[in-house]
């Protein structure tokens, strides 16, 4: 059969309320045009975040039945555990409540003021815990990823000769760690390649410094190596993950994404001296080290996610289903981040509404648009959240894991090329209130008119 199923049938379902489109304009103005604060009962299809909005498999419910309220030595995080020693081969694991925690534990004792962390893409929260610790987060993506229309495999991959221009310029004592985020989020949900990390391993070990995975995302890389990387096709997804981790010092992991949980994350390394340290200040701030700020109800539910998650079966499902959505959009003339990536559809804004200057914030204009014209919820990724810095003005629909069908996506490519055929009706924007941080959670807009 050439059809792909989602490989799952649905046990309890969640009603979605239809509103009309007045309902939504009304909606909009209350919120001051800023989609993070609508209420979610007024969203129909909601592709804000694939982060803690996965729906849980009839095992994960299972599992967390059983999951132990032990303050200390909880069996479930001896299930969490072994779960994530099985998979990803580190001695250290350590639960914290979600990725950014893990972020902020080890980049503070790693980081000095005058530090330099490389990565392919940093994620916000990534930059922003470096930042905080006087650091400088620096992107080294390939150059030619800054073109979105540019289709290649694997354009997540970290630059390497960049990485090595970078030690030899500014001292490997300078770079207390290399991170490779896979995949590469703020680059479109692109892939890193199996080579390339071997390459990112060979420079870091040649001049002595760690290199850590940004793992959220580690299952949908791994399919894609199988997928697309010559010589992987016999590999399964767990045996990818593995000698993806196994090239890695350590990781920091988002149980939200990839572990199909509503909360978590864990934070690995081999080093323990360091787990020694990164433990005390998880005391400190998160919780006892056999539940890191999480019930063992969730610990219980991150160990069975991430078993499901290298289902083959689930994984073909998964990344086939995104690419679907960003190939009946982009065939029609909607400009994507080529080629489709793992979690996200990323729509440049920029290039869709060429009218449309960046202080007039295109991406966010299309947010608008989209949920007032059809209730679907998205996120700018352009200069709203990144003010001066952004690189392009991107629409992200991420797609939340196992959680709508083909119907809803179906639906998804109805709207988007329905608004795509009155873009030159489409007027800007501005910006009403302007908080001095965190501008995309709060700020406030009105539409321009004419
Ligand atoms: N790293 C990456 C690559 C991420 O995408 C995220 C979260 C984090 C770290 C932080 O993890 O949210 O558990 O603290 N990304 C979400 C998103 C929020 O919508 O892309 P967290």
């Amino acid at each position: 059969m050439r059809t792909i199923i989602e490989p799952f049938r649905i046990k309890s379902v969640e009603r979605l309320r239809k509103t009309t489109p007045e309902q939504r304009e009304a909606f909009l103005q209350a919120a001051g045009y800023n989609l993070f604060k609508l209420h979610a009962d007024d969203i129909l299809i909601d592709l804000l975040t694939d982060s803690g909005t996965s729906a849980m498999s009839t095992d994960q419910w299972a599992a967390m039945m059983r999951g132990d309220e032990s303050y200390a030595g909880s069996p479930s995080f001896y299930r969490f555990e072994s779960a994530v020693k099985e998979l990803t081969g580190f001695k250290h694991v350590i639960p914290t409540h979600q990725g950014r925690a893990a972020e902020r534990i080890l980049f503070s004792i790693l980081c000095r003021p005058s530090d330099i962390v490389p990565n392919n893409t940093h994620f916000d929260t990534t930059r922003a815990n470096i930042e905080a610790n006087g650091a400088t987060a620096l992107d080294l993506p390939l150059p030619a990823a800054s073109d979105t229309q540019a289709r290649m495999p694997f354009k997540g991959n970290l630059d390497v000769e960049a990485l090595e221009r970078l030690i030899e310029r500014e001292g490997a004592e300078r770079i207390p760690l290399v991170m490779v985020t896979v995949t590469n989020n703020s680059g479109g949900g692109q892939p890193v390649s199996m080579a390339n990390l071997k390459a990112v391993r060979a420079v870091t070990q040649k001049h002595g410094i760690p290199l850590y995975l940004d793992a959220c995302r580690f299952a949908e890389n791994s399919w894609f190596i199988k997928r697309d990387e010559p010589g992987f096709e016999k590999y399964t997804p767990r045996q990818i993950a593995q000698q993806m981790f196994a090239l890695a010092d350590g990781c920091t992991f988002s149980a939200k994404k990839d572990a199909f949980a509503n909360i978590g994350g864990f934070l690995c390394s081999n080093n323990s001296r360091l787990a020694e340290l990164e433990t005390r200040l998880l005391i400190l701030t998160e919780g006892y080290p056999t539940y890191g700020g999480l019930a063992g109800r969730d610990l219980e539910a991150i160990a069975v996610g991430l078993g499901e998650v290298l289902d083959p079966d689930y994984l073909e499902y998964r990344i086939a289903s995104t690419a679907y959505l960003g190939r009946h959009i982009a065939d029609h003339g909607v400009p994507i981040v080529e080629p489709p990536g793992g979690h996200a559809i990323y729509i440049d804004a920029g290039r869709m509404l060429p009218h449309i200057p960046r202080s007039q914030f295109p991406g966010q204009t299309l947010a608008i648009e989209l949920y007032r014209h059809a209730g679907v919820r998205s996120v700018e990724i352009g200069s709203v959240m990144f003010g001066n810095h952004a690189q392009h003005e991107l629409l992200r629909l991420a797609i939340p894991r196992r959680v709508y069908t083909q119907s809803h996506i179906d639906y998804l490519v109805e709207a988007i090329l329905e608004v795509n055929e009155r873009r030159n009706e489409l007027r800007g924007i501005e910006i009403v209130t302007e908080p001095p941080m965190l501008r995309h959670f709060t700020a406030e807009f009105r539409p321009l008119s004419g």
